[in-house]
């Protein structure tokens, strides 16, 4: 498939998933669509030679699984361990907290809203915004979870005039309980209380007493496009790390394993932490890979095999050199857009790139005739950390922390390349198909 059509499709995938619920629930879909079924974690599995399956944990994070059929497989016995990705479904945005309406002089009705995970608050401003992610309503079985989506362009978070500030261009300091509030309506009656709720019933077909919990986040409406004179760059919210746990997916369904366990895991919270019960930091992969070890009837000692011959690639998405900036980048290692896969390096093992783990994914990029570079922080600069070291710590696989490059990371809007997504998919299929 070409560049293009693989960029269209993952702008598509992004631009469906609002959220992170929203994400797995465009990842199932993928998964449905190529036979893969559901394990639920409070029933018992079993596993089949060439079986496909998939677990989520809280409609969040999801880990997807395809079990090797060959004349090489007897009975699992030749199986060699796990093939592993991992990417991270969540993104930062704004929550929207309990009861959220805010009147202002009576005129204007606002939501009051926290921060999720570290963006920039600048960028969020003056854009049409509108509010998605899931609500748990009581129904007559109990409690039951539902995706929504306020598909219009619903709210927006205004600047202050230059006028009113005409120090605004030397940089501003944005407190997010004044300066970030987005503006939903002109007065209404009662303040507007239970307003935002109403919409989301309305949106979910429900009543909006019934509504019991909701997470519900603010989302860009400005839908992801390619620019640049060649059409080289693509213009999106959510690229980190989406374009990523795309890419990995569709690596995933589109192969067919020989001598490994592949294992699809995308996980909900990395930009808070992961130390959720669904979070890269969680027992949600251990979980995972032990009970699939026992649906295939591997002993424990068979388990600790299978993982002593697994590999892990952790995929989020890296930082490009900045064209405006290529001070800020460290002197040797200048990932550039549409460069190819971006190995990352980090002297203290926030990134768990080793020499091993280097040489593996050279050696499949090369195989798949993929271009690759490598990143790594200025020694003088503090950068961000990611799943590698963290999944690491709870199924300890020799793993590599990998990423697109891309600017603007943790702006509503990020910039990458046209052609890395395809990039991904290539090499991601080279290791699948091991
Ligand atoms: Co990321």
């Amino acid at each position: 498939m070409s560049n293009a059509n693989i960029t269209a499709q993952m702008l598509e995938f992004i631009q469906k998933s609002p959220t992170c619920f929203h994400a797995v629930s465009q990842l199932k879909e993928m998964l449905e669509a190529a036979g893969y079924r559901e394990w639920k974690e409070a029933e018992d599995w079993k596993a089949e030679a060439g079986g496909k399956y998939y677990v989520t944990r809280n409609d969040s994070s999801l880990i997807a699984l395809r079990i090797p059929v060959s004349e090489a497989i007897k009975g699992f016995a030749a199986v060699k361990g796990f093939h592993i990705t991992a990417s991270h479904s969540d993104s930062p945005a704004f929550k929207v907290k309990e009861a959220p309406e805010l009147t202002v002089e009576g005129q204007y009705v606002k939501l009051n809203t926290e921060k999720y995970g570290g963006m920039i608050l600048s960028t969020w401003l003056d854009r049409a915004l509108s509010v998605a992610g899931r609500i748990v309503v009581k129904d007559a079985e109990g409690l039951a979870s539902r995706l929504v989506n306020i598909d219009r362009d619903l709210l927006v978070i205004p600047n202050v005039a230059i006028h009113m500030n005409r120090e605004i261009n030397k940089g501003v300091e944005y407190n997010p309980q004044i300066d970030m509030l987005p503006l939903m309506a002109g007065g209404l009656e009662n303040g507007g209380k239970g307003a935002l709720l109403a919409l989301v019933a309305e949106e979910a077909g429900v009543k909006a007493e019934d509504i019991l919990g909701h997470d519900l986040f603010l989302y860009v409406r400005e839908p992801g496009k390619t620019i640049g004179l060649q059409d080289e760059f693509v213009l999106s919210p959510r690229l980190d790390d989406l374009q990523c746990a795309y890419a990995s997916m569709k690596a995933f369904v589109e192969s067919k394993p020989q001598k490994y366990v592949n294992v699809c895991a995308v996980f909900d919270n990395e930009e808070v932490g992961s130390g959720t019960k669904q979070g890269a930091d969680s027992t949600f992969l251990e979980d995972v890979l032990m009970r699939a070890g026992e649906a295939m009837g591997v002993t424990v000692t068979g388990y600790r095999q299978l993982v002593a011959g697994s590999f892990l690639i952790s995929a989020d998405n890296a930082h490009g050199v900045h064209p405006n900036h290529p001070e800020k980048a460290d002197p040797t290692n200048r990932p550039y857009l549409n460069g190819g896969i971006v190995i990352k390096y980090h002297g203290s093992q926030k990134y768990t790139t080793d020499a091993y783990s280097a040489a593996k994914v050279k050696e499949l990029c090369m195989r798949a005739g993929v271009p690759f570079q490598t990143f790594a922080n200025r020694a003088d600069a503090v950068g961000g950390s990611t799943l590698g070291n963290i999944s690491a710590s709870h199924v300890s696989v020799s793993s590599v922390d990998i990423g697109l490059p891309q600017l603007a990371m943790h702006s509503a809007v990020e910039t990458a390349g046209a052609k890395d997504t395809e990039y991904c998919v290539r090499m991601l299929k080279t290791f699948y198909a091991e």
